[in-house]
Protein backbone atom coordinates (compact mmCIF):
# COMPACT_ATOMS: atom_id res chain seq x y z
CA UNK A 1 0.00 0.00 0.00
CA UNK A 2 1.35 3.51 -1.08
CA UNK A 3 0.24 6.73 0.75
CA UNK A 4 -3.19 7.35 1.05
CA UNK A 5 -4.49 10.91 0.31
CA UNK A 6 -7.17 12.30 -1.16
CA UNK A 7 -7.40 15.15 -3.45
CA UNK A 8 -10.04 17.36 -4.78
CA UNK A 9 -11.14 17.12 -8.49
CA UNK A 10 -12.07 20.08 -9.90
CA UNK A 11 -11.64 22.93 -12.79
CA UNK A 12 -8.36 23.50 -10.80
CA UNK A 13 -7.54 20.20 -10.97
CA UNK A 14 -4.64 19.25 -13.00
CA UNK A 15 -6.36 15.97 -13.79
CA UNK A 16 -8.77 15.81 -16.68
CA UNK A 17 -11.71 13.73 -16.88
CA UNK A 18 -10.70 11.36 -19.12
CA UNK A 19 -7.87 9.70 -17.09
CA UNK A 20 -9.91 8.74 -14.60
CA UNK A 21 -13.11 7.74 -16.03
CA UNK A 22 -12.22 4.14 -16.78
CA UNK A 23 -11.52 3.67 -13.31
CA UNK A 24 -14.18 5.83 -11.82
CA UNK A 25 -16.87 3.63 -13.60
CA UNK A 26 -14.74 0.14 -13.10
CA UNK A 27 -15.39 1.07 -8.81
CA UNK A 28 -19.17 2.73 -9.26
CA UNK A 29 -19.68 -1.34 -10.75
CA UNK A 30 -18.02 -3.20 -8.52
CA UNK A 31 -19.78 -1.02 -5.24
CA UNK A 32 -23.13 -0.32 -7.01
CA UNK A 33 -23.63 -3.15 -9.40
CA UNK A 34 -27.04 -2.53 -11.60
CA UNK A 35 -27.70 0.75 -9.70
CA UNK A 36 -24.10 1.89 -11.01
CA UNK A 37 -24.32 5.59 -12.98
CA UNK A 38 -23.27 5.26 -16.24
CA UNK A 39 -19.94 6.90 -17.91
CA UNK A 40 -22.12 9.69 -19.15
CA UNK A 41 -23.95 10.20 -15.79
CA UNK A 42 -20.54 10.41 -13.92
CA UNK A 43 -18.70 12.18 -16.30
CA UNK A 44 -21.60 14.89 -15.83
CA UNK A 45 -21.47 15.29 -11.84
CA UNK A 46 -17.85 15.16 -12.00
CA UNK A 47 -17.32 17.82 -14.05
CA UNK A 48 -20.29 20.27 -14.27
CA UNK A 49 -20.61 23.35 -13.22
CA UNK A 50 -20.90 24.12 -9.52
CA UNK A 51 -20.06 20.39 -9.05
CA UNK A 52 -17.66 19.30 -6.60
CA UNK A 53 -15.66 15.75 -6.05
CA UNK A 54 -13.37 14.36 -4.16
CA UNK A 55 -10.70 11.75 -5.37
CA UNK A 56 -8.90 9.01 -2.75
CA UNK A 57 -5.74 7.31 -3.95
CA UNK A 58 -3.54 5.27 -3.10
CA UNK A 59 -0.05 6.27 -4.42
CA UNK A 60 -1.08 6.38 -7.99
CA UNK A 61 -4.01 4.29 -7.58
CA UNK A 62 -7.75 5.69 -7.57
CA UNK A 63 -9.42 3.84 -5.05
CA UNK A 64 -12.43 5.97 -3.89
CA UNK A 65 -14.39 9.40 -4.97
CA UNK A 66 -17.42 11.19 -3.75
CA UNK A 67 -19.11 13.92 -5.10
CA UNK A 68 -21.48 16.78 -4.44
CA UNK A 69 -23.87 19.26 -6.09
CA UNK A 70 -26.07 22.44 -5.43
CA UNK A 71 -28.59 21.78 -3.09
CA UNK A 72 -32.34 23.60 -3.56
CA UNK A 73 -31.83 25.24 -0.20
CA UNK A 74 -29.39 28.23 0.12
CA UNK A 75 -26.09 27.60 0.57
CA UNK A 76 -26.11 23.66 0.50
CA UNK A 77 -24.67 21.06 -1.12
CA UNK A 78 -26.23 17.51 -1.50
CA UNK A 79 -23.57 14.18 -1.46
CA UNK A 80 -25.06 12.58 -4.33
CA UNK A 81 -22.56 9.89 -4.29
CA UNK A 82 -20.09 8.19 -2.49
CA UNK A 83 -17.73 4.65 -2.80
CA UNK A 84 -14.45 3.24 -2.18
CA UNK A 85 -13.01 0.29 -4.23
CA UNK A 86 -14.32 -2.97 -1.76
CA UNK A 87 -10.78 -4.19 -1.14
CA UNK A 88 -10.07 -0.73 0.76
CA UNK A 89 -13.33 -0.96 2.31
CA UNK A 90 -13.93 -0.91 6.47
CA UNK A 91 -10.38 0.93 7.08
CA UNK A 92 -12.10 4.38 8.14
CA UNK A 93 -10.89 6.12 5.02
CA UNK A 94 -14.27 7.76 4.14
CA UNK A 95 -13.10 10.13 7.02
CA UNK A 96 -10.48 11.00 5.04
CA UNK A 97 -12.26 11.33 1.44
CA UNK A 98 -15.09 13.26 3.47
CA UNK A 99 -13.13 15.32 5.50
CA UNK A 100 -11.95 17.17 1.90
CA UNK A 101 -14.84 17.26 0.87
CA UNK A 102 -16.16 19.45 3.80
CA UNK A 103 -13.29 21.54 3.30
CA UNK A 104 -13.92 22.01 -0.04
CA UNK A 105 -17.64 22.94 0.08
CA UNK A 106 -16.49 25.36 2.77
CA UNK A 107 -14.00 26.90 0.17
CA UNK A 108 -16.76 27.94 -2.09
CA UNK A 109 -18.85 29.42 1.20
CA UNK A 110 -21.19 26.64 1.67
CA UNK A 111 -22.48 25.68 5.25
CA UNK A 112 -25.08 22.79 5.12
CA UNK A 113 -24.58 19.76 3.71
CA UNK A 114 -27.46 16.92 2.52
CA UNK A 115 -27.63 13.43 2.21
CA UNK A 116 -29.49 10.38 1.72
CA UNK A 117 -27.48 7.27 3.27
CA UNK A 118 -28.69 3.44 3.16
CA UNK A 119 -30.51 2.42 7.04
CA UNK A 120 -29.74 -1.39 6.13
CA UNK A 121 -25.99 -1.36 6.71
CA UNK A 122 -25.93 0.82 9.57
CA UNK A 123 -24.43 3.45 7.38
CA UNK A 124 -26.97 5.98 7.92
CA UNK A 125 -26.65 5.21 11.69
CA UNK A 126 -22.93 5.64 11.45
CA UNK A 127 -23.10 9.00 9.87
CA UNK A 128 -25.51 10.61 12.37
CA UNK A 129 -23.31 9.47 14.90
CA UNK A 130 -20.36 10.90 13.76
CA UNK A 131 -21.28 14.39 12.92
CA UNK A 132 -24.15 14.43 15.93
CA UNK A 133 -22.75 17.45 17.07
CA UNK A 134 -23.81 18.93 13.43
CA UNK A 135 -26.86 17.08 12.25
CA UNK A 136 -30.08 19.57 11.73
CA UNK A 137 -32.67 17.39 10.58
CA UNK A 138 -32.78 13.47 9.74
CA UNK A 139 -36.31 11.99 8.07
CA UNK A 140 -36.10 7.91 7.10
CA UNK A 141 -38.05 7.64 3.75
CA UNK A 142 -38.60 4.51 1.18
CA UNK A 143 -36.74 4.31 -1.96
CA UNK A 144 -35.96 2.18 -5.07
CA UNK A 145 -32.57 1.23 -3.37
CA UNK A 146 -34.35 0.40 0.00
CA UNK A 147 -35.00 2.33 3.25
CA UNK A 148 -32.73 5.83 3.29
CA UNK A 149 -32.24 8.35 5.73
CA UNK A 150 -32.46 11.93 4.36
CA UNK A 151 -29.94 14.53 6.91
CA UNK A 152 -29.48 17.84 6.74
CA UNK A 153 -25.95 19.02 8.70
CA UNK A 154 -23.96 21.86 9.39
CA UNK A 155 -20.77 21.26 7.66
CA UNK A 156 -18.46 20.31 10.07
CA UNK A 157 -15.87 22.71 11.14
CA UNK A 158 -12.22 21.46 10.05
C1 LIG B 1 -19.99 3.36 2.65
C2 LIG B 1 -18.50 3.52 2.42
C3 LIG B 1 -18.25 4.75 1.60
C4 LIG B 1 -17.85 3.66 3.81
O1 LIG B 1 -16.45 3.79 3.68
P1 LIG B 1 -15.45 2.91 4.56
O2 LIG B 1 -14.13 3.55 4.52
O3 LIG B 1 -15.56 1.48 4.17
O4 LIG B 1 -16.04 3.10 6.00
P2 LIG B 1 -15.61 2.31 7.30
O5 LIG B 1 -16.70 1.35 7.63
O6 LIG B 1 -14.21 1.81 7.21
O7 LIG B 1 -15.58 3.49 8.35
C5 LIG B 1 -16.73 4.01 8.83
C6 LIG B 1 -16.32 4.73 10.09
O8 LIG B 1 -15.91 6.05 9.73
C7 LIG B 1 -16.59 6.98 10.54
N1 LIG B 1 -16.82 8.17 9.71
C8 LIG B 1 -16.08 9.28 9.75
N2 LIG B 1 -16.55 10.19 8.92
C9 LIG B 1 -17.62 9.67 8.31
C10 LIG B 1 -18.52 10.15 7.35
N3 LIG B 1 -18.44 11.38 6.87
N4 LIG B 1 -19.46 9.32 6.93
C11 LIG B 1 -19.55 8.08 7.43
N5 LIG B 1 -18.74 7.58 8.35
C12 LIG B 1 -17.77 8.36 8.80
C13 LIG B 1 -17.83 6.28 11.01
O9 LIG B 1 -18.16 6.75 12.29
C14 LIG B 1 -17.46 4.82 11.05
O10 LIG B 1 -16.96 4.50 12.30
P3 LIG B 1 -17.25 3.05 12.97
O11 LIG B 1 -17.28 2.02 11.89
O12 LIG B 1 -16.11 2.90 13.89
O13 LIG B 1 -18.57 3.21 13.65
C15 LIG B 1 -17.89 2.31 1.69
O14 LIG B 1 -17.95 1.17 2.51
C16 LIG B 1 -18.57 2.02 0.37
O15 LIG B 1 -18.15 2.51 -0.67
N6 LIG B 1 -19.64 1.20 0.39
C17 LIG B 1 -20.40 0.86 -0.78
C18 LIG B 1 -21.08 2.04 -1.43
C19 LIG B 1 -22.01 2.77 -0.52
O16 LIG B 1 -22.75 2.18 0.25
N7 LIG B 1 -21.95 4.10 -0.61
C20 LIG B 1 -22.69 4.99 0.22
C21 LIG B 1 -24.11 5.07 -0.21
S1 LIG B 1 -25.10 5.73 1.14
Amino acid sequence: MGEIRAESFGRRSTRAWHSIEERIVEIEREVFGDDAFSADELRAAFTGRQRLAVLLWDGDVLIGYTQAGQARARGTYYIANTAIAKSYQGRGLIRLLMERLYADVRAVGARFIERDAAIANGYADKIVRFHSADIITTRDHDSPYGRQRFIRMRVPEA
